[in-house]
């Protein structure tokens, strides 16, 4: 996998650039829908790449582990095959999902023993079964095993914990050189730097990862129930020490808001379920601000969605799609997605063009504020 830097910002760290994969290239910065279980929820294929705009989705290695398996993922050829998306795909290592499940799992050196939330059964994550099953769901970018701890960690978790993804990151890589891409096309493994709120664990990190020339590197760990300065500040002192001709990914964030804030802080890659979640809630996020379609006083409002939004669903008005979303219609949800992952693609996009033209720093103070206004 290659990065090619195409233009950065003078008086911001925000860059642009264009990561070339097996399945295409990627313009950054650039939002990844996320497809938990191999489907972005609610979106065909055709209109992730056609109206939203989205150059690379998210399958989680957990999920798509337990249901539909490995052997049924192998025989498709692969999740590209399986869900008809010939763009780049990046998958989770089911770190994060695994840890969420609370009382369900146990951490040892080994891995994670945890219970499947869908059967009760017994299953262990081990960064080498992280890693096969990733090269047997074949996603183009593949993620490390790692523990991400919560936002409120004591100094000696979040250390012992860093020390423990560290040493399962060697693990990751020994069994990614020992194996080899199934479906003809080259995969990547990025490493993920944890460190919690800790600025010094985070440069500790940050230097340690460097030292395996990956293709690319996760900030991990935020946007876990930390403020949202602390987040911005994590991000700074990880992107102070990565390598500037590498993509940087921070995982899970955020809000339109963070998206630009992240952006602005060199991160390159992002992903995050609000688009789709948060769509579904009856929650839309426009260039004029955040609206909550589910409220009476869109009831008899026949405007379109959005004025200036680049979806066909946008034309739809906000008294139907209220209606729709009232009323528990699937059409009301998916129209709600697709508007917002179109939105998302939107800002990436422009922020993109933006930082091309040198103008990013005055656009991005402008819309954050216009972002945080609720309609
Ligand atoms: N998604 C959001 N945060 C994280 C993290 O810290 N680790 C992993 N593996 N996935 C994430």
């Amino acid at each position: 996998m290659e990065f090619k830097l195409t233009a950065t910002e003078s008086g911001s760290r925000a860059r642009a650039g264009i990561i070339s994969t097996g399945h295409g290239q990627i313009e950054t910065p650039i939002f990844m829908p996320v497809g938990t279980t191999g489907s972005v929820k609610g979106i065909h294929a055709r209109d992730l790449k056609e109206d939203i705009g989205a150059q690379i989705i998210l399958g989680n290695t957990y999920h798509l582990y337990l249901r539909p398996g490995v052997s049924v993922l192998e025989a498709a050829g692969g999740l590209h095959k399986f869900n008809s998306w010939d763009g780049p795909i990046l998958t989770d290592s089911g770190g994060y999902q695994v840890f969420s499940l609370g009382d369900i799992r146990k951490i040892t050196e080994d891995g994670a023993r945890f219970q499947s939330h869908i059967d009760g059964s017994y299953h262990l994550f081990s960064p080498e079964k992280v890693v096969d099953i990733q090269r047997s769901i074949g996603a183009d970018i593949i993620m490390a095993f790692d523990e991400c701890t919560p936002g409120d960690a004591d100094f000696d978790y979040a250390r012992k914990s860093l020390e423990l993804t560290q040493r399962w990151l060697d693990r990751c890589f020994a069994q990614f050189d020992k194996t080899e891409p199934k479906y003809g096309y080259p995969q990547t493994l990025f490493p993920i730097v944890q460190g919690n709120t800790y600025p010094e664990l985070r440069k500790q990190a940050a230097i340690h990862v460097k030292t395996f020339d990956a293709d690319g590197y996760a900030i991990g760990g935020l946007s876990v129930g930390e403020p949202e300065e602390v987040m911005y500040e994590m991000t700074e002192v990880v992107n102070a020490e990565l390598p500037e001709n590498k993509p940087r990914y921070l995982m899970g964030v955020g809000n339109p808001v963070n998206i630009l804030e992240s952006i602005d802080r060199g991160v390159d890659m992002l992903d995050c379920v609000m688009p789709t979640r948060n769509g579904r809630n009856g929650m839309l996020f426009t260039s004029e601000g955040i609206i909550n379609i589910r409220n009476k006083k869109w009831a008899n409002d026949h405007s379109p969605i959005d004025e200036n939004g680049a979806s066909f669903v946008d034309r739809y008005s906000k008294a139907y799609l209220r209606h729709l979303i009232i009323s528990n219609e699937m059409l009301g949800a998916q129209i709600a997605s697709q508007h917002n992952l179109a939105f998302y693609l939107w800002l990436v996009r422009t922020a993109r063009q933006k930082i091309t033209e040198g103008n990013f720093k005055s656009w991005k103070s402008n819309m954050v504020e216009q972002l945080k206004i609720r309609l």
